[in-house]
């Protein structure tokens, strides 16, 4: 038992510059062919796949931390200027090859987004309005680092468009932060929280990470609760990964610093989710909590197989590139350095490195990975426009190993759809695999049949 609760943890890793996440092709082409065969007249409301959210990556920090592998860039002169020009050229360009029409939100992650200009946040939010339709009530999220000259800048965000802020807090402890090489203080980090809840009151966010060297469960649990009692009503709980390459792996391999082991971190987990819960912090997905309805839209249509759009170095994005006729959702990366993205997006309008197109099998595989992150799991609804001919009980239903998740109590498929039990989330990396094999079965034998 123990064994699979330290598997589980990988699942509460940080998605990085570009969850994943898939498009409802087969609800397009259903709503595209409706219309036509019948000749009603196209809603004047977007089809879904018109609709999309979108990431920006601001590949830059002021320090490197030492956990982190994220794709960011130290660089104490930033060609804002140009960095600003690119970022638009590219969501214009994805904009156009995607033909959507409709943002539904816009996320600002990095590297350390707050560290760019007020006035980079708003053309680029500008750039969005002019070329599609981006509500005034949609969610535009900043991720930022609470360093004391970030703080100045919040209120000109919020000016530039911003609506929610993600803060970066990842301890209230000075000695963790240290050791994390954090540019900040647990000082700072509850000014920042305050100082964001006054211009966003009810959208901001904290992000923490718990699993450190020497973090014994009681002290997370009085850090947490610490933390409970100053923020404002969203968390994003992580579970220390310790990445190859990193200063922090290197002092763990060295064993300068030990890592709590797996029983451990999933005792963390565990209380973190029954403190969250008593506080009134409702678990939505596997990381993420929130009071008073404040989940974040934009990461649950990640979860949800939403399209979305990914701009600036190392973005990530999953749409249907109609502009050259397809039909198919791609996975599109772009170029990860920023010097060689901006010669690129100067050169041809975007910096995109990689192109993948994503089968159905791909498809469906990231609807139930992603959904099944989710709390309400995978309704059969979703399920359904990705997946028009085959329901979720005629893939998972019949199979032992399903059968045998549902027995163990760890799994639930009923009428509401396909989803983790209390116990199965935790358990997640050791749930998926076996569905994500009958779903490849399930999808061969068809073929084979078919
Ligand atoms: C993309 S990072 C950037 C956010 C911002 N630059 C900051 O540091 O606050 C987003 C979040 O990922 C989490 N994260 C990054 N590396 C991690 C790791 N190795 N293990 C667990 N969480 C990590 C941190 O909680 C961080 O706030
Ligand atoms: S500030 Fe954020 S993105 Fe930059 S190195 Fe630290 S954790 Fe990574």
């Amino acid at each position: 038992m123990m064994k699979e609760m330290g598997a589980v943890m990988l699942a509460m890793r940080k998605c990085g510059a570009g969850l994943r996440r898939c498009l409802p092709w087969s609800r397009y082409i259903l709503r595209y062919m409706s219309a036509g065969m019948t000749g009603r007249k196209i809603p004047a409301a977007p089809l879904p796949s018109e609709e999309a959210s979108l990431y920006v990556h601001w590949p830059y920090c002021l320090k490197r931390c030492s956990y982190c592998n994220f794709n960011k860039y130290i660089s104490r002169d930033v060609n804002h200027a140009e960095m600003r020009a690119c970022l638009q050229l590219e969501t214009e360009a994805l904009l156009r090859v995607s033909q959507v029409s409709r943002i539904t939100s816009v996320f600002f992650g990095g590297g350390t987004p707050s560290l760019a200009p007020p006035s980079t946040i708003a053309a680029i939010l500008e750039t969005v309005a002019r070329r599609a339709d981006l509500p005034v009530d949609a969610e535009v999220t900043l991720e930022i680092n609470p360093t004391p000259m970030g703080l100045a800048s919040l209120e000109e965000f919020r000016l530039a468009g911003v609506n929610r802020f993600s803060i970066g807090v990842q301890s209230l402890h000075d000695e963790a932060l240290r050791v994390f090489g954090r540019d900040h203080n647990s000082q700072d980090a509850l000014h920042t929280i305050a100082e964001a809840q006054r211009l966003c009151p009810g959208r901001v966010s904290v992000d923490v990470i718990f699993g450190r060297p020497g973090q014994t469960v009681e002290f997370w649990e009085a850090e947490l609760n610490e933390l409970l009692s100053a923020c404002d009503d969203h968390v994003s709980l992580y579970q220390l990964t310790l990445e190859r390459g990193t200063r922090l792996f290197k002092q763990v391999e060295a064993g300068q610093l030990t890592m709590p082991g797996d029983d451990v971190t999933a005792h963390m987990y565990e209380s973190a989710r029954r403190i969250l819960g008593k506080r009134g912090f409702l678990q939505y997905e596997v990381s993420n909590f929130a009071r008073n309805g404040a989940v974040s839209s934009h990461n649950i249509s990640y979860w949800r197989a939403g399209q979305y759009l990914g701009v600036g170095p190392g973005a990530h994005g999953r749409f249907i590139p109609h502009q050259e006729g397809a039909i198919l959702r791609e996975a599109w990366t772009q170029t990860l350095e920023p010097d060689v993205w901006m010669k690129e997006v100067r050169c041809r309008g975007h910096g995109t490195r990689r192109r993948i197109q994503l089968g159905h099998l791909a498809l469906l595989e990231e609807v139930l990975a992603m959904g099944l992150r989710l709390v309400e799991g995978v309704s059969h609804q979703l399920w359904k426009e990705f997946s028009p001919d085959a329901d979720l009980q005629q893939v998972f239903g019949r199979s032992t190993e399903v059968q045998d998740l549902q027995k163990r109590g760890l799994l639930v498929l009923d009428d509401r759809g396909l989803r983790c039990s209390w116990g199965g989330l935790a358990l997640l990396d050791s749930v998926l695999p076996p569905l994500l094999l009958q779903l490849q079965a399930y999808h061969d034998h068809q073929g084979a049949s078919g």
